[in-house]
């Protein structure tokens, strides 16, 4: 009998966890139980958690009472199997809980990928039910499976965003803000902007103070600015806002300096998760949510489907190599480290030059 381990977070305290080990039960017919050998960890899981209820993240994989499993993504091999188009050594990709094991029900079998079919899944946004089946892909890809953990589901996103404001012509602006900017999400979507040379718009990445040498070595910004001094930015020209940091203080004073010149104003994440709040009424453009598997879902209907996906791999792979020395990879085993971690990560005290990679196994 195979005994799991996982680390549960209250959903109401995120600072507390628990270590939860079980013997899984004898699978049923349809079900495969895959080992996940590694997980990425950064703030995107804090957000995970932070809007969990919201847009529905502790429903993937449901705990009990107050306590919620976290999702991660990950890798994992597939070590028994009661379905028979996912056979025992099948590699995955995709979105896993906090943990050294999980039970999926794969339908929608294709050499490539699956969905977890499981009835309370069905319900939830169908992006994160996908499962890849590596061995199917390009070798380059296979050999970069830290960083599909860790920076791909970030840079996939800073790709669409990217790809977001070029569909747009940039609304209208010369110059691009970016906030949380040491931030993958944030970072990825400075160089594919910089990297492209079709875009004359400027970069201004937003930072704190700790962080900034960092940026500044991606060299993806024409500017960086620390929290705080944002008034040294010309805010005569119109200028597009998006915003990792979700930091009320960041929106309210960006707003109100730039006022009609904000022509668009996205928000992606909240980094600082303890400094959300009611910015009230702003001038300028609107902010509005921005939700990456809607412009998947816009790209899929325009240019086909997966067209997109594929494209934002292929500029995550580019980006990643680029980065790759700016980086140091850093290994958590166990679930002791790992609620350590965790709780670290909540309280910004992971520097963007850490690589967090967890196994529970
Ligand atoms: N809407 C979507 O579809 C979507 C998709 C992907 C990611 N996102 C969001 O984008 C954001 C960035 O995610 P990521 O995984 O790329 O982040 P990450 O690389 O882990 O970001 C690290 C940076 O975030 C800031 N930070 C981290 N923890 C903090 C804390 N407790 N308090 C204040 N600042 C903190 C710091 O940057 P600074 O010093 O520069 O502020 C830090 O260098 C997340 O909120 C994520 O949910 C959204």
């Amino acid at each position: 009998m195979t005994q799991c381990t996982e680390l549960w977070v209250d959903r109401k305290q995120l600072r507390k966890t628990r270590i939860v080990k079980a013997a899984l039960p004898p699978l049923a017919e349809g079900e495969v139980l895959v080992a996940i050998d590694q997980f990425g960890l950064t703030a995107n899981n804090v957000s995970y958690a932070v809007s969990g209820d919201a847009i529905g993240y502790w429903a993937y994989y449901p705990a009990e009472g107050d306590w919620g499993k976290v999702p991660v993504w990950g890798c994992a091999n597939v070590i028994e199997s009661n379905c028979s188009q996912v056979p025992v050594g099948d590699r995955l990709w995709g979105f896993f809980p906090m943990a050294s094991h999980a039970v999926l029900v794969p339908g929608k079998v294709r050499e490539d990928q699956f969905l977890d079919v499981r009835e309370h899944r069905k319900v939830l946004p169908a992006l994160y039910n996908g499962y890849r089946r590596t061995r199917a892909e390009p070798e380059f890809l296979q050999a970069m499976e830290v960083e599909r953990c860790l920076l791909f589901p970030l840079f996939a996103t800073s790709w669409l965003i990217y790809d977001y404001l070029v569909d747009n012509a940039f609304f209208g602006a010369q110059q691009v803000l970016v906030g949380s900017v040491s931030s993958k999400t944030g970072f990825g979507l400075a160089c594919m902007l910089h990297n492209d040379p079709g875009v004359t718009q400027r970069i201004i990445g937003f930072t704190s103070a700790a962080n900034a040498a960092f940026v500044k070595g991606l060299g993806c910004c024409d500017e960086v600015v620390v929290y705080g001094e944002e008034a040294t930015i010309d805010s005569k020209v119109p200028s597009a806002y998006v915003d990792m940091s979700g930091d009320a203080r960041l929106t309210i004073a960006l707003h109100t300096l730039l006022g009609e010149n904000m022509v668009d104003s996205a928000m992606v994440g909240a980094t600082h998760w303890e400094e959300r709040g009611d910015t009230g009424a702003l001038p300028g453009a609107r902010p509005t949510f921005f939700f990456a598997p809607a412009q998947v879902a816009k790209r899929d209907g325009e240019w086909g489907p997966g067209v997109a996906m594929m494209k934002a791999m292929a500029a995550s792979a580019d980006v990643a190599t680029k980065v790759r020395s700016d980086m140091r990879v850093e290994w958590i085993h166990g679930a002791g480290d790992l609620s350590r971690i965790w709780v670290e990560l909540l309280d910004n005290q992971i520097a963007p030059t850490r690589g967090l990679m967890v196994s529970l196994l």
